[in-house]
């Protein structure tokens, strides 16, 4: 991103001729419809948070220094806070100053405006969160593998930051941080950060010296243990569970190392993975140093493992070069998915990769047949919108197949130098979806006039529904299973079947395929011989699981009971109550009633919006 320009001049033509007509300089920070912040007057260029984590009161209490980068001398400091409340807000010489918070904006949040003296390049806010901050979930014991301690963990993808810590929440507004937390005894508290030595009272300290988007500040505290799976890489767990998953995530290496050898060295020190309670609400979060992920992939094969190479993959899609508004959202989730793919084809071969990107290319057709035109976009227009509601398969698999044409077109080598440029001359910068059309234009396509003429980028960003040139990955693994159905089709019982060497994405496609086709009875048969009920295996359990609710599959009730307590995750909680509402909204409703307490708040609304 260009960090500063001028204040533009335009001309608009008027009859009688030009007249000059000033544009409000944003010194190359793009308009983000989902902050308040005003970052071209005085923006906030590092955090310094010292706070206590209260699980009585369910509260975040303490001070956040803000140190500034003041543009206008005579503009006041502008925030986003969400419900927040804040008790006072002081001064670099440590005299208090005037704030006020603005219109309340709903899921936005609201603005917190702060009066600033001519020498304060600094300021400190004492605050303390609301027990139903949007980013924050508190988990009981009982909610924990152990049982022993209870569990908070932050989520601040999107815009839930705001809601833990006031700053100017807006992914192209990045910040430096350091944190001191205090937590209770038996407790340990883990973060996005380089973790440094704990002081004598037992507070953990933290430091994040390279500059992130606000959505990547986070946090971790429970009982946890770790076990090293690498020099610079160990598993954060409940202690029961470290060991099974140090043994699951044990490529991890390999896999940092084959991103390495694509597109440039990781640049954040250390990769830890933290396994959360299955209350998380998503599969993976790229949190710098740390990313979080929900147990659902410990299924014990090393099945779901491509979940670390697309969070690792965002180290640099995403955490090194960042959407700079969320319009730009398909910058983070194409390119990691496309980064993804890569990773898994050279730890786990080709054919494993396939069998990934077909099953992805079926979902993202599949899920787009249900969008509203808008939605099927890249380049989306969120004004008005919360970011969360443009999320679907489309930013993550539309924005991959984009860079997979493209990659066609150009060659795979031009297009790897080409994507490493991308990421050493963006490296810790936020970038807009124009601004990669123009490097895009300038680094690649200027010197491939073929490709140029090929590539309709307007119609790939710009419009709904999924180009004709859409690449398709061929897959024998699908093939297989594809003759296998039509095997079952033609009267074939389940158990003649040749399924012995089937992988999950195998499954998973087997299902899918049948979901239409198969009636109670049916599925009672593919129980007995494949007892899908049973398995381990969350994603195959919960596809399982719709069929189960669709045809009315009574046996499997009491896992799907199980599974909906003891799993947030949306991913599969949406599509099981949406199924459920389908086949009997009561149930759903009753259901959903009782679990809801348990489900954090991104959860929720993913829920809520199907149960309507
Ligand atoms: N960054 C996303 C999660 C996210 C996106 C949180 C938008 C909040 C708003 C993360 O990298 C992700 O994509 N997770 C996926 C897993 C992945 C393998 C597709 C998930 O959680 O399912
Ligand atoms: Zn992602």
């Amino acid at each position: 991103m260009i960090r500063r320009t001028l204040a533009l001049i335009v001309t608009l033509p008027l009859a009688g001729g030009c007249v000059l007509v000033p544009v409000p300089a944003t010194m190359g920070f793009p308009v983000d419809h989902h902050s308040f912040a005003r970052p071209e007057s005085v923006r906030v260029t590092h955090v310094s948070l010292d706070l206590s984590l209260d699980f009585d009161e369910q509260r975040v209490v303490g001070e956040a220094g803000l140190v500034l980068d003041r543009s206008d001398a005579d503009a006041p400091l502008v925030l986003d806070t969400h419900g927040l409340a804040v008790l006072s807000v002081h001064g670099a010489d440590g005299t208090p100053r005037e704030f006020r918070f603005g219109e309340d904006r709903g899921r936005l949040g609201t603005p917190l405006e702060i009066e600033l003296a001519p020498g304060d390049e600094s300021v400190s806010v004492r605050y303390r969160t609301s027990p139903d901050a949007v980013a924050l979930q508190w988990l009981a014991p009982e909610q924990t593998a152990g049982e022993r301690a209870p569990f908070l963990f932050t989520q601040g993808q999107s815009i839930l930051t705001r809601s833990w810590i006031p700053l100017q929440d807006s992914p192209g507004i990045r910040v430096t941080y350091d944190a001191r937390i205090r937590a209770p005894e038996g407790t340990v508290v883990v973060m996005s950060a380089e973790q440094s030595s704990r002081d004598d009272d037992g507070a953990f300290r933290f430091r994040m010296t390279r500059p992130i988007p606000p959505y990547l500040i986070a946090l971790g505290c429970g009982d946890l243990a770790s076990r090293d799976i690498s020099e610079r890489s160990r598993v954060w767990a409940d202690p029961t569970l470290v060991e099974a998953a140090a043994d699951e995530l044990a490529d991890t290496e390999a896999m940092i190392l084959s991103a390495e050898s694509l597109f440039g060295d990781y640049r954040w020190g250390r990769y830890d993975l933290l396994i959360l309670p299955p209350a998380f609400p998503f599969g993976g979060m790229e949190n710098p140093c740390l990313t979080f992920c929900t147990p659902t992939i410990l299924a014990g094969d090393k099945s779901l493992v491509s979940l670390v190479a697309h969070e690792l993959a965002h180290s640099w899609s995403g955490n090194l070069v960042t959407n700079a508004t969320w319009s730009d959202f398909w910058l983070n989730e194409g390119f990691t998915v496309y980064f993804e793919a890569r990773i898994m084809e050279e730890v786990f071969g080709e054919e494993r990769a396939n069998l990934e990107k077909a099953l992805a290319f079926d979902d993202v057709v599949r899920e787009m047949a249900e969008l509203e035109p808008w939605a099927q976009k890249l380049h989306v227009d969120l004004e008005g919108k919360h970011p969360d509601d443009g999320f679907s398969a489309v930013p993550y698999e539309k924005g991959a197949l984009l860079l997979r044409r493209i990659e066609e077109l150009v060659g795979r080598d031009s297009f790897d130098a080409f994507l490493r440029r991308w990421f050493d001359e963006h490296a810790f910068e936020s970038v807009t979806t124009a601004e990669f059309r123009r490097f895009l234009e300038d680094e690649l396509l200027a010197s491939a006039p073929q490709a140029r003429a090929a590539l309709d980028l307007e119609l790939w960003l710009e419009a709904p529904g999924l180009p004709d040139d859409a690449p398709r990955a061929e897959s024998s693994g699908i093939a297989n299973v594809e003759d296998e159905l039509a095997r079952l089709r033609a009267g074939t019982d389940p158990s003649e079947l040749e399924t012995g060497e089937w992988v999950t994405q195998q499954w998973l496609h087997f299902l899918e395929a049948c979901a239409d086709e198969v009636d109670r009875e049916r599925m009672g048969r593919l129980d007995e011989v494949f007892a899908f009920t049973e398995t381990n295996n969350s994603e195959v359990l919960c596809v399982w699981l719709r069929l189960a609710v669709k045809h009315g599959y009574e046996a499997a009730d009491g896992r799907l009971e199980g599974f909906v307590e003891r799993v947030g995750r949306a991913k599969f909680l949406r599509p099981l109550y949406k199924e459920l509402a389908r086949t009997d909204p009561d149930r759903a409703r009753a259901l959903y009633a009782r679990m809801r307490p348990r489900y954090h708040a991104v959860a929720r609304a993913a829920v809520e919006e199907v149960l309507r």
